[in-house]
């Protein structure tokens, strides 16, 4: 390896300290934005020299958001990046030294590369920019390919767009490792591919690993593929960080909530564990809206059967009358919920008595105070439908 080891074997390879992120969104006619997107809402980890983190969390929950904030390919509002005891962007550690011992994989095989250069090229190009004689790099360039199993003397001259979707991530990966990085980000690396070319590139790169002594922090939605990939794993939700724990700890005894609901979410074949309702349903809370304070928090919402779905992380009943509409939308994508029940029976009479049942505000009060008011004006709603529809 070229680079030879700063801190210490024992030093954590990144550190990351109160990494924030918010993005502002549009303004309005008068100027006045709108408020913000809170992406990535003080986020603090540590990546160990040689392991593997694995990144979960539900879609749109920041994990993109901190890998490009890892890669400095946008700033942070805040926080801090220690790699290997020297922080990112100081004197010690330029942005261009960073970027040289980091780099990312991302999920788009395609876009990442230059259509107009061949695969040679792609791959030889950073290591020109920093400094190495062309030919050097065309020969680093055509190794790579060979290590990542792609035949030179067939693949070097083609364009992006005269391979397949896993040959292309093959070229990435190679691309990633041309700088001879110390840390590659892989941000849904595998989720494009099919299965058989999938388990082909997990496999090329669990032997990369170990070959050039790599660190890698892993995203992906495939939580069977982070467990066989990971060492330790971290769930994220709504920009922050809820859980970090060893991989097999953590999927037998997730201790956070929103763990335990994410995992009870993995497909089984066992026919005694299966699930009927999904555990989390819906979108998450609307990241300009809702307060960081309630973020899964289960004392919100604890009584039963509503204590492993969305409702804890709904807003707090006190600012429900701000966001009607979105309060029962969001009451109606729950599985399991008086509304949904409701609405299904509703339309169950339509079609099987040809009338519409008006008796739907009568179903079960709940000890959820914020259901309590969703339910009633969503009873009115229905009722007011029933007597216009008659
Ligand atoms: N440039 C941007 N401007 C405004 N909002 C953004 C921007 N980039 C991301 N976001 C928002 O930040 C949040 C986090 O996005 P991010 O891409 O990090 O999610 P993710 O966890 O990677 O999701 P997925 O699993 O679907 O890839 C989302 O709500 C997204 O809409
Ligand atoms: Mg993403």
């Amino acid at each position: 390896m070229a680079n030879d080891e700063a801190g210490g074997s024992s030093q954590p390879m990144l550190s990351v300290r109160g990494l924030v992120k918010h993005f502002p969104l549009k303004k309005d006619l008068l100027g006045r934005s709108a408020g913000v997107v809170r992406a990535v809402d003080g986020v603090s980890f540590d990546v160990f020299k040689g392991e593997t983190l694995g990144v979960v969390g539900e879609s749109g929950c920041g994990k993109s958001t901190t890998a490009r904030l890892l890669m400095q390919l946008i700033t942070p509002d805040q926080g801090e990046l220690v790699f290997d005891g020297q922080t990112v962007g100081s004197k010690s550690l330029p942005l261009k030294d960073y970027r040289r011992q980091a780099q990312m994989v991302f999920q788009d095989s395609y876009a990442s590369l230059n259509p107009r250069l061949t695969m040679e090229d792609s791959i030889a190009f950073a290591p020109m920019v920093h400094g190495l004689p062309e030919r050097e790099a065309i020969e680093r360039a055509r190794d790579l390919l060979e290590r990542v199993g792609l035949a030179p003397q067939r693949f070097a001259e083609r364009y992006p767009h005269e391979l397949s979707g896993g040959q292309r991530q093959r070229v990435n990966i190679a691309r990633a490792l041309a700088l001879q990085s110390r840390l590659i980000i892989l941000d849904e690396a595998v989720s494009a591919l099919d299965k058989s070319v999938e388990a082909q590139v997990l496999n090329l790169l669990l032997d990369l690993k170990e070959a050039f002594g790599l660190t890698y922090i892993f995203i992906s939605h495939d939580l069977n593929v982070v467990r066989y990939m990971s060492d330790r794993v971290m769930v994220m939700y709504l920009g922050q960080v809820v859980e970090v724990g060893d991989s097999e700890t953590l999927f037998k005894h997730a201790a956070h909530p929103y763990t335990q609901a994410l995992l009870s979410s993995i497909p089984t074949l066992d026919p005694d564990k299966r699930t009927e309702t999904p555990p989390l349903a819906g979108d998450p809370p609307n990241r300009s809206t809702h307060p960081a304070a309630v973020a899964f928090t289960p004392a919100v919402c604890t009584p039963k059967p509503f204590a492993a779905k969305r409702c804890p992380c709904w807003p707090q009943p006190n600012t429900v009358s701000k966001w009607p509409a979105g309060c029962m939308w969001r009451a109606l994508r729950t599985p399991g919920h008086p509304l949904v029940r409701a609405r299904s029976n509703l339309w169950r009479s339509w079609h099987e008595n040809g009338h519409l049942n008006t008796g739907i505000c009568r179903h079960p009060p709940v000890a959820c105070h914020l259901h309590r008011r969703q339910e009633a004006r969503a009873g009115r709603f229905w009722c007011g439908l029933a007597r216009a529809a008659r």
